[in-house]
C-alpha cells in the first residue's frame, strides 16, 4: 500500500474546518457543480480585479492538509498591516495602497550571480512555476503580535531553481518597488527606500520559504504586498518583503532595510526567538491579533514553532549575536 504522510511542519488537520477555508471549499464545489472551469471561476471571483490572478484557486496539496490553529479572521489580516510605503499606522496601508497604486501588470527580475537572468510578468511566472498551493503558516511580527494566515503561492526554491545561481552566489537580495508618486510613505521618506531584505541561499531554498501571491484563496490585496511577497514563517515578519520587483543573487550578505535603520534593534537573521529580547521589549510572549482582550496573549515559540524544520540551518551559531 502506498501511504502518504503529511510534512512534519504542516499544522495538523482541524476537527472543525476554519470558516474561510470552509467557504473556499464550498465555492470550489459550487463552481464544479456549475461545470465552470478555471477561466470561468476567475471571472466570478472578486479577486479577478486584483493583480497576479494566475493559478487561482490554489491547488489543494494532500501533503499540507490544513490547520489545528484557526486562521486569523481575514478582516484583521487585510486591515492591520505593516507597509511603511503607505504609512506607519497599521490602518493606513489598506487605505493608501488602494488609491491609484497599480500592481497589475507587474514585472519581477531575476538578476546577479545567476546563469538565467530574466524578467517575468508575475502571471506568466506563476504559470511557468506550475501553479499555486496553499500553506497555513504562523505569522509573527518583531513587535510581538501574531496571526495565522492561509497563504497561496509557491516555494521560493522553485524560483531559485529557475534562476540557476552560480556557485559564487551565497545570498539572495530582495528589492521592493519604488514609486513615491503613489506611495505616500516613500514621498515622506519615513524609511530609506526601496525596502530591501535578504536571505542566505540555504534559507531561501528551505522548503518552508515561500513566495505568496494570495491569501484566503484570493489574490493578495495591495496592502498585503501585491502581487508577490516573501513569507519565511520562522522569522520575524519584517523579513517578509512585500511587492518585490527584483531578486538578486550575491556573494556578500545583503544589507536589509531595518538593520540599516536601527542596527542595535534589528538584525539580518531575524529568527523568532523567545529568549532573545528586543532591546525595548520582551519577545517571550505575543499578542494574538483577533483573539479579543481576554484570549489575547500566548508564549512565543522558538523559530515560531518551526524549530524541528529549521534549527539545523543555524547549528553552532550564537543566536543572541546573530539576531
Ligand atoms: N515590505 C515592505 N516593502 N515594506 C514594509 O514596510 N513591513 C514588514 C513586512 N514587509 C514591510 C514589508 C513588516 S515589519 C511586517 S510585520 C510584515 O511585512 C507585515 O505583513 P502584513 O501586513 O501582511 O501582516
Amino acid at each position: 500500500m502506498h501511504l502518504r504522510f503529511p510534512k512534519d511542519w504542516a499544522l495538523p488537520a482541524a476537527a472543525v474546518t476554519p470558516e474561510p477555508l470552509y467557504r473556499l471549499a464550498q465555492r470550489r464545489e459550487f463552481l464544479k457543480t456549475l461545470g465552470i472551469g478555471l477561466a470561468g471561476a476567475a471571472l466570478l471571483r472578486p479577486s479577478a480585479l486584483l493583480a497576479a490572478t494566475a493559478g487561482f484557486p490554489a491547488k489543494g496539496n494532500p501533503l499540507y492538509p490544513g490547520t489545528a490553529l484557526k486562521p486569523t479572521a481575514e478582516e484583521y489580516v487585510t486591515s492591520f498591516n505593516n507597509f511603511y510605503e503607505f504609512g506607519t499606522d497599521k490602518s493606513e496601508p489598506k487605505d493608501y495602497a488602494n488609491k491609484g497604486w497599480k500592481t497589475d501588470p507587474w514585472t519581477v527580475e531575476l538578476a546577479g550571480l545567476v546563469n538565467q537572468p530574466a524578467k517575468f510578468d508575475v502571471n506568466e511566472l506563476v504559470k511557468k512555476i506550475g501553479g499555486l498551493e496553499e500553506r497555513v503558516y504562523r505569522h509573527r511580527c518583531v513587535e510581538a503580535w501574531s496571526m495565522v494566515i492561509p497563504w497561496d503561492g509557491f516555494p521560493l526554491a522553485k524560483l531559485v531553481a529557475l534562476a540557476e545561481p552560480k556557485p559564487e552566489a551565497k545570498y539572495v537580495r530582495f528589492v521592493s518597488f519604488n514609486d513615491p508618486a503613489h506611495a505616500v510613505g516613500q514621498k515622506e521618506g519615513n524609511l530609506d527606500y526601496p525596502y530591501v531584505e535578504g536571505l542566505r541561499l540555504d534559507e531561501a531554498t528551505h522548503e518552508l520559504a515561500f513566495i505568496a501571491t494570495g491569501i484566503y484563496g484570493k489574490a493578495l490585496p495591495n496592502q498585503n504586498g501585491a502581487p508577490l511577497r516573501l513569507v519565511t514563517p520562522w522569522k520575524y515578519g519584517f523579513k517578509g518583503i512585500k511587492s518585490i520587483v527584483r531578486i538578486e543573487f550575491t556573494a556578500a550578505q545583503p544589507k536589509n532595510t531595518w538593520s540599516v535603520m536601527a542596527p542595535d534593534e534589528y538584525g539580518f537573521y531575524a529568527n523568532v526567538n523567545p529568549k532573545v529580547d528586543h532591546p525595548r521589549w520582551s519577545q517571550a510572549s505575543e499578542r494574538v491579533i483577533g483573539a479579543g482582550l481576554l484570549g489575547g496573549r500566548q508564549a512565543t515559540l522558538m523559530f515560531n514553532g518551526y524549530e524541528k524544520q529549521v534549527a539545523a540551518l543555524y547549528k553552532g551559531m550564537d543566536l543572541a549575536k546573530n539576531f
